[in-house]
């Protein structure tokens, strides 16, 4: 069962589909290797993931190892169509599409919780949250879940510290293989493109005001420096706005920035961050687009309230007339604009991401039962298991330590 916007964009998402799992080695190594024992053979998955073209590689991989899986989109804007009737067409259950509104978008949710999973699979934990808030009936037949994002698992461990989390959860986000990769190059490329598709925007010699220096953060900044932008950071951590100084960006307040930056990127994983009394300070023609889960980041409410016009001036892009005149341009309505504007991370990073969902989800399969409601790390031995794959299927080998080199590391004996 599913529903998608147009089921005849199927043969459209399919060739979408074949040219991200041709840049997926890992996953796709994973799944010849687990094709033939089918481990997942009668579990059920219940995801709610960002429907796109390597979320459905993921998706693919899941049925052949045996699983049957539900899914949701995991953000109204960004489902890719072509990809969920594809998956459809394919006979997996999807109820996603872009511009679904709110009550759409748990109405799909309910489509997942309806399926009965023994394993979630969430990005951002509103799955998870309603399964544990209007639920907890099914709670008993849950496994486990896995969550891909940052703001999922502080969401999580803010649950788990109330003591209301009912079933384990493996922060994928937190392997080195997923959050030192996907969210620093994933992120800061395709925030890029989002805003470049969406505004066709020349980057160099502009101030580009990156608000939050983590991984994301990071990344953003790394590539907007890279097209000859001019890179100012703003933080609330001291060692974080310390790091982005010496990595040699500029570091001022948000009230600071306002004045002078041409183009707001947040990526704080916090609400309010951009708000009314920032509008009003910022250069005519400034633009404004959020990197970060959800769309709270800048305040788009306030933008609202305080234009006296506004327009679409092109897809995913909304001007807002002020008072004085001065014109702001919001892409993606302040939703994620990697996703909502162009096509989330390229599938090269989302191959390390995805292979540790599918490696959690075996795991958990094998000890969800001996595990305890709470947040849990991948395991060291998993996230080199990614990376050694991912080495070897890009050509590149490294160095082995000798026995004595073995020694030397765990002796205290030897010193000068
Ligand atoms: N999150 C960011 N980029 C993504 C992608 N390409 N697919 C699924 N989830 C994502």
């Amino acid at each position: 069962m599913s529903k998608v916007k147009d089921p005849s964009l199927a043969g459209e998402g399919r060739l979408k589909i074949e040219w991200a799992e041709s840049r997926m080695p890992v996953l796709m190594k994973l799944r010849s290797m687990n094709k033939r024992e089918r481990p997942l053979k009668g579990i059920r998955i219940g995801a709610c993931l960002h429907v796109t073209k390597e979320t459905a590689v993921l998706v693919e991989t899941l049925v052949a190892a045996g699983a049957e899986v539900f899914l949701a989109g995991s953000n109204p804007l960004s489902t890719q169509d072509d990809v969920a009737a594809a998956l459809a067409a394919a006979g997996v259950n999807v109820f996603a599409w872009r511009g679904l509104t709110e009550k759409e978008y748990y109405w799909c949710l309910e489509k997942v919780i309806e399926g009965g999973p023994n394993i979630t699979l969430d990005d951002g934990a509103d799955l998870v949250s309603t399964i544990h808030s209007k639920h907890d009936n099914i709670l008993n037949q849950v496994l486990g879940g896995t969550e891909e994002t940052t703001t999922g698992v502080l969401r999580l461990r803010a649950m788990s510290k109330e003591g209301k989390l009912r079933y384990p959860i493996i922060a994928v986000n937190d392997a080195e293989t997923k959050s030192d990769f996907d969210n620093v190059y994933g992120t800061g490329q395709s925030s890029i493109d989002g805003i470049i598709r969406a505004t066709n925007i020349l980057f160099a010699g502009k101030n580009v005001v990156v608000a939050g220096y983590g991984h994301c953060g990071r990344g953003i900044s790394k590539n907007a420096r890279g097209l000859g932008a001019n890179v100012i950071v703003t933080e609330i951590d001291p060692i974080r706005a310390l790091r982005a100084r010496m990595d040699g960006y500029l570091v001022m307040s948000m009230n600071e920035a306002a004045k002078i930056g041409d183009i707001f990127i947040t990526a704080t994983g916090n609400k309010n961050v951009i708000t009314s009394e920032h509008f009003r300070q910022m250069k005519d023609g400034a633009i404004l687009a959020n990197a970060g889960h959800f769309n709270v980041e800048f305040s788009i409410a306030d933008l609202r309230s305080i234009a006296k016009s506004r327009r679409l001036i092109r897809e995913n892009n909304e001007e807002f007339v002020l008072e004085d005149g001065k014109r702001l341009y919001a892409l993606a309505e302040g939703r994620l604009v990697n996703l909502a504007a162009a096509e989330g991370h390229p599938s090269e990073v989302m191959d390390m991401s995805f292979a540790n969902q599918f490696l959690s989800v075996l795991w958990m399969l094998k000890e969800g039962k001996n595990m305890k409601p709470e947040v849990y790390s991948v395991p060291r031995s998993q996230d080199e298991q990614v990376a050694r794959l991912k080495l070897e299927s890009m050509g590149i080998k490294i160095d082995i330590l000798t026995a004595e080199q073995e020694r030397y590391l765990s002796s205290w004996r030897e010193g000068t």
